[in-house]
């Protein structure tokens, strides 16, 4: 599985661990010619960086971009683009006695069941400087977005919520609420004196988005916003519009009406059928407290001993300020896609350069279908060679063939296309069973 790329119009893959030597991002398909952000880049990654505010980790990183290709006299080349921050304040030394254990909340456990290996200083992949890579990449693609306004802020932490949304309202955890900021402030210094941690909800509005962004079936906005936010840690769970309270609400209740300036509420959040509809963009997502703590808790070690825990490491007392820029990295990413993709189907200012990028595109696609298929086949001949299976099964190749004739027709490709490509593919895989 290709978990560490995020395959979409703008790829991405992502690499490096806590305490490795970088942390890094490969980007592909970016169009040649274009300014590199290089400020914008800059600036987004020092709005991640861990050790700014009270409540944050005590971890020091300068978090300064590298840029090791694709970009060159300030541009890009259309090569791809490979970006690393060097890690600095690793002190592994923090963590030499959780070697043997699993630390509760963490994914020690279900990473050493998966891959009988795991690096366990910083919590390796699973740790929060991972995303540094995805706010590296969403800065090149920000231009994209043009007017759209993404405001994200928490709507609750423990057990204070906001009452009023005052964007004007800065502070180190973006809450938007002057009027119980300082009884909040108080609590979570609680929290910190006692080595505790807290969760929390994020609310995310976006205003001046396009009606028509997203696609039918699988490819739904808010399918593709939900996976990008979950794919961030320690988010656990996700809202459009009126969410789960659309339990409690009829229907009559819950429809979004219309009159002739367009809809007159929102509780859909701003995407029905899976593409957006002009109305604000809607969304809300939990965040739960930071897995360590500095309270003794039970856990066991790799071979299964009871033991008991308390966490010396740097941790930040909640995660909502750190995962803020993520959250708008993973957004910008998802939106740019959802545009790219519109742009290609409206006709709107088309010009070469567009079309030849679809079609490259729709060609690499081919490929690592191919390349996946190549495997699958080499997977079937290890099979049937195992159970003594005859390698050719002339009767199922003819069975496709006539399958994928029909479907031929339905798209106007002429047959013996069909014939000769189905030949090639299966001569290929033959030479790999
Ligand atoms: C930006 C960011 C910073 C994080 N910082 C910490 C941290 O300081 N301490 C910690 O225990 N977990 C931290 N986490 C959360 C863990 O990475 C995450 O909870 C853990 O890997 C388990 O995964 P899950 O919570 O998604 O299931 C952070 C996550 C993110 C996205």
């Amino acid at each position: 599985m290709r978990s560490n790329s995020y395959e979409k119009y703008y790829g991405i893959t992502t690499f490096g661990e806590s305490h490795g030597k970088v942390i890094g991002v490969v980007i592909e398909d970016v169009k040649p010619g274009i300014e590199f952000p290089l400020e914008r880049i800059r600036n987004a990654l020092n709005k991640r960086k861990p050790g700014k505010g009270t409540f944050s980790s005590a971890r020091k990183e300068k978090d300064e971009l590298q840029i090791l290709s694709g970009v060159f006299d300030g541009k890009t080349t259309g090569m791809p683009i490979c970006l690393i921050v060097y890690n600095e304040d690793a002190r592994s030394k923090d963590y030499e006695h959780l070697k043997d254990l699993f630390r509760p909340g963490h994914a020690d456990f279900s990473y050493f069941k998966k891959f009988k290996i795991y690096d366990h200083r910083g919590g390796g992949r699973a740790s929060g400087r991972e995303t540094i890579s995805r706010v590296a990449a969403s800065g090149l693609v920000e231009n994209i977005l043009k007017d759209i306004q993404i405001n994200i802020y928490p709507v609750k932490i423990g057990k204070f919520e906001t009452t009023q949304t005052d964007l004007s309202f800065q502070n180190e955890l973006s809450w938007r609420d002057k009027t119980n900021y300082k009884n909040l402030i108080e609590y979570l210094n609680n929290i910190k004196n006692e080595g505790n941690s807290i969760g929390g909800i994020v609310e995310v509005k976006i205003t001046n988005i396009p009606a028509g962004l997203g696609d039918p079936v699988f490819e739904k906005l808010d399918a593709n916003l939900a996976k990008a936010i979950l794919s961030i840690g320690a988010v656990k769970g996700i809202e459009f519009g009126d969410g789960f309270c659309f339990a409690a609400l009829k229907g009559d209740e819950a429809n979004d009406q219309m009159n002739k300036k367009g809809f007159i509420t929102n509780h859909n959040g701003g995407i029905i059928g899976g593409i957006s509809t002009g109305n604000d963009l809607i969304f809300r997502f939990a965040v739960k407290p930071t897995p360590s703590i500095n309270i003794t808790q039970k856990t066991v070690t790799k071979d299964n001993k009871e033991v008991e825990f308390k966490s010396h490491g740097r941790h930040d007392i909640c995660i909502i300020p750190r995962i803020i820029p993520v959250a708008e990295a993973m957004i910008k990413l998802v939106l740019s896609d959802a545009i790219s993709h519109q742009k290609l189907i409206s006709n709107e200012n088309l010009q070469l350069s567009d079309y030849r990028e679809a079609i490259d595109k729709i060609d690499e696609d081919i490929l690592t279908a191919l390349g996946r298929r190549q495997k699958i086949s080499e997977l079937i001949g290890k099979v049937k060679r195992e159970n003594k299976i005859q390698i050719e099964d002339k009767e199922r190749e003819e069975e496709l063939l006539t399958r994928l004739k029909q479907k031929a027709k339905l798209w106007n490709i002429d047959e013996s296309l069909v014939t000769n490509i189905w030949n090639n593919i299966l001569s290929e895989s033959k030479k790999r069973q």
